[in-house]
């Protein structure tokens, strides 16, 4: 690890001139950067472990607690095999995702790997997806959590909180409390440096491994072979459609990657922590619908808050054990909003370093070794969000940001072992180029399958992204600077 605040000289690839739109960061600058911020490093303290459970952290919570729930009715007993489906589009990017990580360990994640490969635009773009995928999804699930909580404090207390204080204007209320409060608490927590973050966070992946397996324990005591029966009543449509719905349950496992200049051992660590997060997510998601879907006829899903907590009531026979799943939800979907918010930290904090965004992103606490004003700044954009606005929409958009960034990643690899042949590889994709030009195609359909409203508001994202680069970035970026 560099131990000074003082980054190398930085020169453009290729040194011919190049237009500034193209220019490239060398693989070997954006390495020996790792860590070093404003004033500070980050510090290498994570194992590989513990980088799992960061990427289980971000991915297990909503979607199974939730989405499962509203993609039953579409798919029938079969929305296992969706799982299945939506599983195997996130491996394409997950081996590309791999790869990278091993090669280019920095906490930039895709918008890193962008930048050593296609250049400073497209690295922007991705960049500002990334936003999509991590801070405003923050803020929808921080939503969801308001509503888990409403649901433990009914089930335990028997009171809710009122729609005034757990809504925002446009769904009945003035202001969103809850979803405000979880992001605060995960800020006090990311303070403390990725360290004390990584700890909390592996407690809290834990407990909601835990809920989920006692959910497959307990639910399996209910299952009704009839219930499987007919396996796919909606058809091949139904099953495709509920594995679009439910790729979001999968977003989140890319973000070890966003933990490159935190790992001890990087290259070796990061492509097995996305890796072993995926398969044992996706093994606890089929795993789960299985069960759900034996335990309680797919047709009553339609309508059911909470599906898992109700078959948890019903199987057992005592509330209690709803209660619990309740519970459990709330510490996972926390979870998720810990883990995701700290991925937005880190991708910033890339960027900021690179000079495209303000650089009080990148000044680290020499105490904690934690981008501190960077933690503070991202979550009050955040909580503001998650408080205020009304997310349907806009957690759509974190889908069609994250798809755009994950298609990205295969591009980049299949460039890099082109313009890169030679470069040490500690985790090679499988199959290729056919496995990254299956991950392109995978992303592109998901895409195109999310409705016109989703595409009017990615299209104005990137507007607004492209307005602020060329207003700022263009400028600013440390590659300008360097070839002054
Ligand atoms: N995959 C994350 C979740 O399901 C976004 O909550």
């Amino acid at each position: 690890m560099l131990e000074t605040g003082q980054a190398p000289p930085l020169t453009s690839e290729p040194s011919r001139p190049v237009h500034p739109l193209m220019r490239r960061k060398p693989v070997e600058q954006l390495v020996a950067e790792g860590g070093q911020g404003e004033g500070g490093s980050l510090r290498r303290s994570l194992t590989m472990w513990q980088l799992t459970m960061i990427s289980i952290g971000a991915t297990l919570g909503t979607g199974i607690f939730v989405v499962l729930g509203t993609a039953t009715p579409k798919a029938g007993p079969a929305v296992t095999i969706s799982f299945v489906i939506a599983g195997l589009t996130a491996l394409f990017s997950a081996l590309s995702y791999a790869e990278l990580a091993g090669s280019v360990p920095v906490s930039g994640s895709s918008y890193s790997y962008s930048y050593a490969t296609m250049g400073e635009l497209i690295a922007w773009i991705c960049g500002w997806c990334l936003v999509l995928e991590y801070g405003v999804s923050v803020a929808a699930v921080a939503v969801g959590w308001g509503e888990y909580l409403n649901e433990l404090l009914d089930g335990t207390i028997g009171v809710t909180i009122p729609d005034a204080v757990s809504a925002p204007l446009g769904d009945g209320g003035f202001i969103n409390l809850p979803a405000l409060v979880v992001v605060l608490l995960a800020m006090v927590f990311l303070m403390r440096g990725a360290k004390e973050s990584a700890r909390v966070n592996s407690i809290m992946v834990g407990v909601k491994i835990v809920t989920l397996l006692l959910f497959i324990g307990i639910g399996f005591m209910g299952i009704k072979a009839g219930n499987y029966a007919p396996l796919a009543p909606l058809g091949v449509t139904g099953i495709s459609a509920a594995a679009s719905t439910l790729f979001f349950s999968y977003i989140g496992f890319d973000a070890a990657s966003t933990a490159g200049e935190e790992a001890k051992n990087p290259k070796r660590d990061l492509p097995r922590a996305i890796m072993l997060s995926l398969l044992i997510v996706t093994v606890l998601y089929v795993l789960v619908a299985f069960v759900a879907v034996g335990a309680m006829p797919w047709q009553d899903f339609e309508g059911t808050e909470a599906a898992l907590a109700q078959i948890m009531t019903d199987v057992s026979g005592h509330t209690f054990w709803g209660v619990v799943l309740a519970a459990g939800a709330v510490v996972a979907i926390a979870s998720v909003v810990f883990a995701v918010l700290y991925g937005q930290t880190r991708i910033l904090f890339a960027m900021s370093r690179d000079g495209l965004v303000p650089k009080v992103f990148a000044k680290v606490n020499p105490k904690t070794g934690a981008p501190r004003a960077n933690v503070v700044i991202v979550s009050l954009f955040c909580g503001a969000l998650a408080a205020f606005i009304p997310l349907g929409k806009l957690a759509d958009a974190t889908s069609i940001g994250t798809l755009f960034a994950f298609g990205l990643v295969n591009v980049a690899v299949i460039i890099l072992r082109r313009t890169r042949p030679d470069m040490p590889r500690t985790f090679k994709v499988a199959l290729f180029p056919v496995t990254p030009i299956l991950g392109v195609i995978a992303c592109g359909y998901m895409m195109f399958s999310l409705d016109t409203a989703t595409w009017i508001v990615f299209g104005g994202w990137m507007i607004a992204g492209l307005v602020f680069y060329f207003l700022y970035g263009i400028r600013r970026s440390r590659l300008a600077t360097a070839e002054k």
